[in-house]
């Protein structure tokens, strides 16, 4: 059972758990990120089904299909956007949709690319309307146009492009207009971990780090990760550092369940967010259903995040379902928090 959250701390960012990186993450993460597809630990089926798209790219001596990776943020995206370039020997180009604000933007990069080159594509969803529209036409033809002048005098000069391969990540793949998602040959899908898989890439991660853990500590942590490496190998530094300090530097079971409950991590992993979506969903709106928005504004989060970050998780735990009229907190959820559902409500069971 957990204690219901104070919601006003929903929008620190500086949490233990969150999957979306911080600047700490990134200074770690380059060191941690396996090179091969054959040291990508788990997504069993997007690992196989990339494979064969990469070896027949190897046998044709072509470029590769494009691929779309969509999934929540920290499930190893970017990490395997570097393992496509590095499996076909390629350089790799990394830009992302924000920062494609104009057409021109994007024509630039095309332009620039060596032939075969992976240019990766990060938080596609959100690439300005007229640079997409010029990307189809990339993807499909290796050819942009590019319009010069402005008015009735404007021309559009014809430019072929290298052959490249395009690898788009996304948090939100059904914001993807039909003919962008179309253009790709692969989309491969990102789903939490298994903690199994998560125990093993806590291992690894302690390994590269030197850092002496348990199994039984390492299966501990993975089972609290939210089903995310990311919050994997930043808990595993948090163990260290609590190792080195309380212990002798071995992370063992008593140090990981003191220091999970130094960082106050939830027995499910459930982050500050989903603590405070729940805690607004049961005492606040009575278990729901309540829409997207108004839970958003309710603990102070941008709708995007409540429904990228948090829901896909809560959904998986079977906390939360989603529904036509909203948001609706399951049995499990009144359980969990240890709050009674307001006289009749019936909670929603899930089968
Ligand atoms: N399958 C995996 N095996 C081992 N480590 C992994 C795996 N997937 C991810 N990681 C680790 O988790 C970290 C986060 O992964 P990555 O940056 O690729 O996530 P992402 O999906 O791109 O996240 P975001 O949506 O925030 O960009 C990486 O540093 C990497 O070390
Ligand atoms: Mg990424």
């Amino acid at each position: 059972m957990s204690a219901v959250p104070d919601e006003s701390s929903a929008a620190d960012r500086d949490r233990v758990i969150d999957a979306r990186a911080s600047k700490d993450d990134l200074d770690v993460e380059g060191a941690l990120r396996p090179t091969t597809l054959n040291d990508f630990i788990g997504q069993e089926r997007v690992r196989a089904q990339l494979g064969l798209v990469l070896a027949a790219a190897r046998q044709r001596g072509s470029a590769s299909d494009h691929v779309l990776l969509s999934g929540p943020p920290g499930l190893g995206k970017t990490t395997l956007a570097m393992i496509i370039a590095a499996e076909l020997s390629v350089p790799l180009r990394i830009t992302s949709g924000p920062a494609i604000q104009h057409a021109g933007d994007l024509a630039a990069v095309l332009t620039s690319l060596e032939p075969g080159e992976v240019l990766f594509l990060d938080e596609i969803h959100r690439m300005a309307r007229p640079a997409e529209e010029m990307l189809y036409m990339a993807m499909e033809d290796f050819r942009v146009d590019v319009v010069v002048g402005k008015g009735p005098g404007a021309t559009a000069i014809p430019l072929e492009l290298a052959p490249f391969t395009l690898v788009g990540a996304t948090t939100r793949a059904g914001l993807l207009p039909g003919p962008l998602r179309d253009r790709f040959g692969f989309t491969g899908h990102m789903d939490f971990y298994e903690p199994g898989d998560l125990q093993l890439i806590i291992s690894r991660s302690a390994e590269l780090l030197g850092v002496p853990i348990d199994d039984d500590a390492a299966a501990e942590v993975a089972r609290r990760s939210r089903g995310t490496p990311r919050i994997a190998n930043r808990l595993l530094r948090r163990m260290r550092d609590y190792a080195e300090v309380h212990g002798d530097g071995r992370v063992t079971v008593p140090i990981a369940r003191a220091a999970l409950e130094l960082y106050d991590v939830d027995d499910l992993g459930l982050d500050r967010l989903d603590k405070a979506v729940m805690s607004a969903l049961l005492t606040r709106f009575g278990g729901g259903p309540v829409g997207l928005n108004t839970l958003s504004v309710a603990v102070a989060e941008e709708s995007e995040t409540v429904e990228t970050v948090s829901e896909p998780f809560l959904v998986r735990q079977g906390l939360l379902i989603r529904t036509p009229r909203g948001r609706v907190a399951t049995q499990l959820a009144w359980q969990h928090f240890g709050v009674a559902p307001p006289p009749g409500v019936q909670p929603t069971l899930l089968t």
